[in-house]
């Protein structure tokens, strides 16, 4: 028997995917959309979101056909939809869609080999990349859609943690900001023999900056609660060396252990999106690192995070000088700065 579905979202990518027929053996019965509710797409009438609770009773799956595809999930589920019935096309966190990818592969397995596709397009990015057998994107764990969602994050990370162990500069490595511990997870297994430390709350930002950076428009609650969403043992779960770790839990800089402060630090991820967290995080990492070593402060060109470029401002004016500023064009504008 045919799948009854809906689509919701009728720009280019579905477009694209009936362009190309897909879905084309299953009973498309109507299209939603947001923006176009009311319009008529390809001979049928496009609804309004509300309409979906009345649609979905007869209808097999939702097919989300739409960048926004985690807020139109969460107001589906709000709606009552079933989370059976509402189905992704879009590589995220692995185990969260492999049942979508299931559903599609049943309904349309031309469409998940273009999923698959897309998602390791950007892997031979780097012509040496085939070659490269210590390489770790693109690789086992490496290879997943986190890893692959910032390419030129996590990859020029590899090439610069090689450059640091050629170079043999001194010193423990770090993160302030670690979140479940994706980058971490990078990090600890580009350092083996380095003393890992790891600098978060667990448990999300602190309420005050919060409101602080919320009246600048720099936060939202949904951003604020995404991040509590962690645990150090999730997080130590993700670390291929967790035994090189040195789990500095709670609110930075108070967190900082005597141990942290007598490091020296070869390599610093600096990952906490609000301006007082990242300032205190250049006053306490910058002087304590050592000669060539290499900070990565996150979203320095981020749209929504502006107070990441303010804080580098506030700290090169205490400094009285300017830093060794290198930006990145990756995903969310990453700055290295180099002592
Ligand atoms: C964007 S997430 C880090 C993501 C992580 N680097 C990754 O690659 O997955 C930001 C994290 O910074 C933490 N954070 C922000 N300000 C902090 C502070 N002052 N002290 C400790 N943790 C902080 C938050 O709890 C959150 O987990």
């Amino acid at each position: 028997m045919k799948e009854s579905i809906i689509i919701w979202g009728i720009g280019d990518r579905t477009k694209m995917y009936l362009d190309n027929q897909f879905f084309a053996d299953c009973n498309i019965k109507g299209y939603v959309d947001s923006v176009k509710a009311g319009t008529v797409f390809l001979g049928k009438k496009v609804c309004n979101p509300s309409e979906l609770p009345e649609l979905m009773t007869d209808t097999d799956y939702l097919i989300i056909c739409n960048r926004f595809f985690s807020e139109i999930y969460d107001s589906c589920l709000k709606m009552g939809l079933k989370r059976e019935q509402v189905i992704f096309t879009d590589w995220i966190d692995e185990q969260f869609v492999k049942y979508d990818m299931d559903v599609i592969q049943s309904i349309e397995p031309k469409l998940v080999r273009e999923l698959e596709l897309n998602r390791y397009k950007l892997i031979e990015m780097n012509e040496k990349d085939p070659i490269d057998d210590i390489r770790q994107i693109g690789r086992g764990t490496y290879a997943a859609p986190t890893y692959m969602s910032d390419y030129f994050r996590y990859r020029s990370f590899e090439y610069m943690a090689e450059i640091i162990e050629e170079d043999r500069i001194d010193g423990a490595v770090a993160e302030l900001g670690v979140f479940r511990g994706d980058f971490s997870a990078l990090v600890n297994q580009k350092f083996p023999d380095r003393k890992l430390y790891l600098f978060d709350t667990f448990e999300g930002f602190d309420q005050e900056e919060i409101d602080k950076e919320s009246k600048l428009g720099r936060c939202d609650d949904k951003f604020a609660q995404y991040h509590t969403n962690t645990s150090v043992e999730r997080m130590l779960d993700n670390l291929p060396f967790p035994n090189q770790s040195i789990v500095c839990k709670g609110l930075f800089p108070e967190s900082v252990t005597e141990a942290a402060e007598k490091e020296a630090y070869a390599f610093v991820s600096i990952d906490v999106d609000f301006e007082n967290s990242i300032l205190e995080g250049l006053k306490f990492f910058y002087p304590r690192l050592s000669e060539g070593g290499v900070i990565f402060l996150h979203d320095y060109n981020s749209a929504f995070l502006g107070g990441v470029k303010a804080a580098v401002r506030r700290y090169e004016e205490l400094l009285g000088r300017k830093l060794k500023k290198v930006p990145f064009a990756d995903r969310a504008g990453t700055l290295v700065i180099i002592k």
